[in-house]
C-alpha cells in the first residue's frame, strides 16, 4: 500500500502537495471519470487534475446542489417541472478560484449544504429527473468549452456528456470495499455510530437506481479503460490514470 492508505482509505488519502504538468499548457484535453459512488472518483480525480495542471469539475455537486435546492424551498421528488425551473433560475455555477471549485446557486456558495445526510438521501431519484439532467448536461458541455483543459467526474461523462473525449476512465469497487471506505470517511468526519452493512445497503440500492434509470444511467463507455480499484490504494489509482493519460497524450 503507498502513501501509508489502506485499500480502504482511497477517498480519504493525503497527498503531499505536488504538481507535475505533463500536458502542455496550450493542449486541449479532456479526461472523463465516471463510476460508483465510493471508487475514490472525486478524491482521485482531483488529483489527478492537480498533477496534470487540468481544472477539476466535480458534477456529483450539481445534482446534489438541485437536491439541496427541492428540500430546502420545501419542493418534493413529485414536483420535477417546478424543481427544473427553479433550478434553471439558481444557475448553477463554480467558483474556479477555489480548490476544488465551490459550488454556488443564486450566487451564494452552496458547498456547505451538499454532502449532508438528506441531500444524499434524495439526490439518486433527484438525478433521475430527465429535464434536469438535460439542463445539467448541457451546463457541462458549456464547462468544458469554458475549460478545455479537464478532468470531469460522474456517472454520464464519458457515455452522455463527452463522448468524444479524449481519455475515458471507468472506476469501479466492491460494494464491500466502498462501504468500508464510506465507513472510514464518515468516522474520520467524527460521525460516532458508523453501520457498514446498511451503508452497503445503501451503496447497493444507489447502484440499481444509478444504473438502471432511463435517462444517462451508470454505464462503462466501451472506450473507457475500466480501473477495478478494490485492492488498490490511493496513490496507485492516481498513477494507474496519470500514466493512462500521459502515455495516450504525449506516447511515453
Ligand atoms: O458522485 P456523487 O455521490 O456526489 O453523486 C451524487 C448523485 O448524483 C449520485 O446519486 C449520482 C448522481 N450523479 C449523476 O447521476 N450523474 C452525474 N454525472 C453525477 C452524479
Amino acid at each position: 500500500m503507498t502513501n501509508g492508505a489502506s485499500s480502504s482509505t482511497i477517498g480519504v488519502g493525503l497527498l503531499r502537495p505536488r504538481r507535475v504538468c505533463v500536458i502542455p499548457q496550450e493542449r486541449p484535453i479532456i479526461v472523463t471519470v465516471d463510476g460508483p459512488a465510493g471508487t475514490g472518483k472525486s478524491s482521485v480525480s482531483r488529483e489527478l487534475a492537480r498533477r496534470l495542471g487540468l481544472d477539476f469539475l466535480d458534477t456529483g455537486a450539481m445534482y446534489r446542489a438541485a437536491t439541496a435546492i427541492m428540500l430546502d424551498r420545501g419542493l418534493t421528488i413529485g414536483q420535477a417541472e417546478q424543481l427544473v425551473a427553479l433550478v434553471m433560475t439558481a444557475d448553477l455555477h463554480f467558483d474556479w478560484n477555489e480548490d476544488p471549485p465551490m459550488i454556488l446557486a443564486w450566487d451564494k456558495p452552496i458547498d456547505h449544504r451538499i454532502r449532508d445526510a438528506d441531500v444524499t438521501e434524495h439526490v439518486s431519484p433527484v438525478s433521475a429527473i430527465r429535464e434536469l439532467r438535460e439542463h445539467m448536461v448541457i451546463k457541462q458541455r458549456i464547462i468544458g468549452h469554458q475549460h478545455p483543459r479537464l478532468v470531469t467526474e460522474g456517472r454520464d461523462q464519458g457515455s452522455v456528456v463527452f463522448p468524444n473525449a479524449e481519455v475515458k476512465f471507468f472506476l469501479w469497487a466492491t460494494p464491500e470495499v466502498r462501504a468500508v471506505r464510506r465507513a472510514e470517511q464518515l468516522r474520520a468526519a467524527g460521525v460516532a455510530e458508523v453501520d457498514v452493512a446498511r451503508l452497503r445497503e445503501e451503496i447497493e440500492a444507489r447502484d440499481r437506481s444509478d444504473s438502471t434509470r432511463a435517462v444517462g444511467p451508470l454505464v462503462c463507455p466501451e472506450d473507457a479503460t475500466r480501473v477495478d480499484t478494490t485492492g488498490l490504494g490511493f496513490e496507485e489509482v492516481v498513477l494507474r490514470l496519470e500514466q493512462e493519460v500521459r502515455s495516450r497524450v504525449l506516447g511515453t
